[in-house]
Formats: C-alpha cells, structure tokens, sequence
C-alpha cells in the first residue's frame, strides 16, 4: 500500500454526533475533526435548511417550532439509514430525537451559558448568530433553556468534552482521544 493511501486512515466506524447548546462550536468542532481524521462532516441544520429550502429562522416564524422538531425527527431518520463514518453536528435540541443512540456515538460539548454568550456577543458578526437563532434572543429564556438542557445532554452522551477555554484543535484532539480514534497522517 503507498504511503497516503485513503485505506491508511483508520475511521470510527460509527458516525460522531457532536450535541450541546446553541453556540458551543458543534460545527467548528466537527469541521475541524473532519480536517484531522479524514472523516466527512454534515450539519443538521444544513440538512434541514436543504430539506425545507427555508431558513432556520424562517422555518420557525412561518411554521413554528414543532415543525422544525418534525423536520428534526425526519432528519434523524435519514441519517440513522443512510449515513456511516460520518461527524455530525446537531442543532441545540436535536439531542431530544428518539433514536438518536442509533445514528452514532455522542459526544457532549459543554460550557456555562455565559461563557457561550460572551463568545457569541465578542465575535465579528454577533447580530447575525444571534439573529439565526430564534430561541438565543431573549437571554433570560435561553439561560433557562440551558440549565433545563445541561443534565438531558448528560444523560445521553457517551463522552463529555468540556470546551472552555480550549482551541478548536485541542478539542477535536480530546474527542480523537476519547472515542480512539486515529487521525489521519499529515500527508493525506
Ligand atoms: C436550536 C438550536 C439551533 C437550531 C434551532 C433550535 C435549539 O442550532 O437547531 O434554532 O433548540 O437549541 P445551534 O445549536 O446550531 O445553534
């Protein structure tokens, strides 16, 4: 086998399945573990916007939440039958999905609420995070929202990776760790 062949990287054979609250980096963490394993990464919400032709935030002031929930749900499904060797990143309440164990191992990206809205508020375009994100714009409900979700996160992770104060790098490289995965070598 020549040396950076494809067959080289050694994969998880499961799909990764980044959760954790709105703004935490799920799809920085999984573009950048994508970039280190050789792995592909897909995001849940592309997928939805793509389904739906709509925009998130669309999505929620034309239909309402329980619609998106649905199109959530739809969502899990395909990517429990069609989808393999894969990192996913989830949107903040996508964890709720009934068969979500199936569709891969998960990964819990945790920080405290602040911490998450002072790195929203500090970055370049802040309106427009915040902006995509109808359930971010009123702070007290999201905070509340936070401390509801903390321990439902904990409850059906396999893996915790606590992000503050860490690079995208050094999370991925804890998330490598954790779950056994290889990375793929420099020249692939
Ligand atoms: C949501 C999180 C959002 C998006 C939607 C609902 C939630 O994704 O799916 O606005 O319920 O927490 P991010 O976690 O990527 O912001």
């Amino acid at each position: 086998m020549s040396a950076g062949s494809i067959h080289e990287r050694v994969h998880m054979k499961k799909n990764i399945v980044l959760i954790g609250f709105m703004g935490v980096g799920k799809g920085s963490t999984a573009r950048k573990l994508a970039e280190m394993t050789g792995m592909y990464a897909v995001d849940c919400d592309d997928l939805i916007e793509s389904l739906a032709n709509m925009r998130i935030r669309k999505i929620f002031e034309v239909h309402g939440e329980e619609w998106f929930r649905k199109l959530e749900r739809r969502t899990a499904k395909w990517l429990e039958d069609s989808v393999k060797e894969t990192i996913i990143s989830t949107g903040g309440g996508f964890y709720k999905v009934a068969n979500l164990r199936k569709i891969g191992k998960i990964v819990y990206l945790h920080a405290e609420f602040d911490a998450i809205y002072e790195r929203l508020t500090a970055s370049d375009n802040a309106a427009r995070k915040i902006e995509k994100r109808p359930l971010l714009k009123d702070i007290d409900k999201a905070r509340r929202l936070h401390t509801e979700r903390v321990p439902l996160y904990r409850r059906v992770a396999d893996v915790e990776i606590d992000v503050m104060g860490s690079s995208q790098g050094e999370i991925a490289e804890q998330i490598c760790r954790a779950l056994m995965i290889k990375k793929k070598r420099a020249d692939t």
